[in-house]
């Protein structure tokens, strides 16, 4: 991946910082997006560019504000003269109670998780097609099986994963796009699940123990450098929680 630039979203933290560091490792410039975690963000970067000068650089924008989009795909390409990946990773998370869902709900859960990805692969999709690049969209293994409690959320990465396959069609057969959905790595920093629901959910993986951040992170390095023949595929990284849900 040396010389090739990735731009991830939500990286300041958590996650996506693993990710942000596990690309950064391979050889490739980063762009680290974020939202609120400036400085998160700017000790990330600082730490990235220790270790290889210029190398990383951080933007921030709220992905529900859709005008921001391009303009993170022009600052990205302005700043390091090419765009070969995206992860889209940003999301909100929190429970929905079916029957209190109101608009604002629907605008930060539907737009972090389905809308922005949709409208920033689009912006970024020139710069991809060019570069032979790839996506690589976080889902979640409730994209497929609900979680009670959590439709909204539920159906917005849904709509991510229908959009993963639809952009393979759309992008290929030069762009790569592909899904990654983890099961319980990291907890909620918001404390959405009891102790009792957390040990109920990882006594439900079939390797009984929560995942963590570089899980994800290796498997987005899989999609991104390796895996040169697959497109439009979901890899759960989630101890075997889904496969008897
Ligand atoms: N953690 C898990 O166990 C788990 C399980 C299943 C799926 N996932 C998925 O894996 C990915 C990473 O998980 P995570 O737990 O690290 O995520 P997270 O901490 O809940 O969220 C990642 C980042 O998304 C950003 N974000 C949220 N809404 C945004 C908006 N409207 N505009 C811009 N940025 C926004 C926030 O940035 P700022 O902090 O800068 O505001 C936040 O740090 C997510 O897609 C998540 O749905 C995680």
């Amino acid at each position: 991946m040396s010389g090739k630039t990735i731009l991830v979203t939500g990286a300041a933290r958590r996650v996506g910082r693993a990710i942000a560091r596990e690309m950064h490792a391979t050889g490739a410039n980063i762009m680290v997006h974020y939202r609120q975690a400036s400085a998160a963000a700017e000790a990330l970067i600082a730490e990235l560019n220790a270790l290889r000068p210029f190398s990383a650089a951080c933007l921030q924008a709220d992905l529900q504000d859709l005008e921001v989009l391009p303009w993170l795909v022009s600052c990205t390409v302005d700043r390091f003269g090419r765009l070969d990946a995206l992860v889209n990773n940003a999301s909100s998370f929190f429970p929905t109670p079916f029957g209190s869902i109101d608009q604002a709900a629907w605008d930060d859960l539907v737009g972090s998780n389905l809308k922005a990805p949709l409208f920033l692969t689009q912006a970024a999709a020139p710069h991809l097609l060019a570069a032979r690049g790839a996506v690589v969209n976080i889902t979640d293994i409730h994209a497929e099986r609900p979680l009670a409690g959590y439709p909204l959320y539920c159906a917005a990465k849904a709509g991510l994963l229908g959009l993963t396959r639809a952009l393979a069609i759309e992008l290929g057969p030069r762009v790569r796009v592909n899904a990654v959905a983890p099961g319980p790595i990291l907890w909620p920093e918001e404390g959405f699940f009891d102790s009792t629901t957390r040990a109920a959910i990882v006594a439900h993986t079939l390797l009984e123990r929560a995942g963590c951040r570089q899980d994800i992170a290796r498997a987005v390095h899989y999609l991104l450098e390796d895996a040169t023949y697959v497109t439009g595929q979901v890899i759960n990284v989630d101890g075997g929680r889904s496969a008897h849900l």
